[in-house]
């Protein structure tokens, strides 16, 4: 497994940088549950001192992509939603909680990571928890006939090595994709309607929205 070539500790407050201080679980407590504002609430996120993927922390970029999600409200609204790379799951339950959104979270094939974000789950008042699916990328897709309208994303495009199987799931899901059986019936497949497949990705406070209908 590739994992990030530098540390990400810089991008975290209260860090000095110092990679050695966060891998070391002899000394840190293995979890902090720390208070996040997002829009309109604060979350509680259970976070863990160290992942070999990164999925222990709540990145930042997940605040400029909230921030963007709440003023383009319209194109997530009654979308059957799948986020990959969920790392804490912190904006699958914001989601969720703030607009009703039906949101599967998902991740790295591990199970740490799955119980910590039916941890955070259940600490932010979301029972029963949040649908999740173990699949590394690249991998047979756990579900044959998936029915998702809408991908998100954020912060999972620093893979550069994991870029062919990233797009493996992706062409997998997108292949997949069938409207609601209402839609297909009435033959309802605009943007406004948010019947199109669509996938939304945040990288670096950059929001990359690719259709495909
Ligand atoms: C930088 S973290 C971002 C986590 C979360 N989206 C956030 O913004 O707080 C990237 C996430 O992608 C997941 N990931 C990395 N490589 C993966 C792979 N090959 N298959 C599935 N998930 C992967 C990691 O486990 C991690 O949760």
């Amino acid at each position: 497994m590739d994992i990030a070539l530098f540390s990400p500790s810089s991008l975290f407050a209260g860090s000095d940088g110092n990679s050695s201080e966060e891998e070391n679980t002899e000394t840190n407590p293995k979890f902090e549950e720390r208070r996040h504002q997002f829009p309109g609430m604060e979350l509680l996120v259970r976070e863990f001192s160290f992942h070999q993927l990164n999925a222990n922390l709540l990145w930042p970029g997940t605040f400029a992509f909230v921030e963007w999600l709440v003023q383009h409200r319209s194109w997530i609204g009654g979308r059957r939603t799948i986020e990959l790379g969920s790392g804490t799951g912190a904006l699958a339950i914001f989601l969720h909680k703030s607009f009703q959104l039906d949101i599967t979270t998902s991740d790295y094939d591990d199970a740490e990571i799955e119980e910590n974000i039916a941890h955070n789950c259940q600490i932010n008042g979301v029972t029963p928890v949040l649908p999740h699916i173990k699949h590394t990328w690249g991998d047979a897709f756990p579900i044959s006939d998936p029915c998702w309208d809408l991908i998100i994303a954020s912060d999972i495009l620093l893979y550069v090595k994991q870029y062919g199987n990233l797009i493996n799931t992706l062409s997998f899901l997108l292949k997949s994709y069938k409207p609601k059986a209402s839609e297909a019936v009435s033959g309802k497949n605009d943007e406004q309607n948010g019947t199109f497949f669509s996938l939304l990705v945040c990288f670096a406070k950059i929001i990359v929205h690719v259709w495909y209908g």
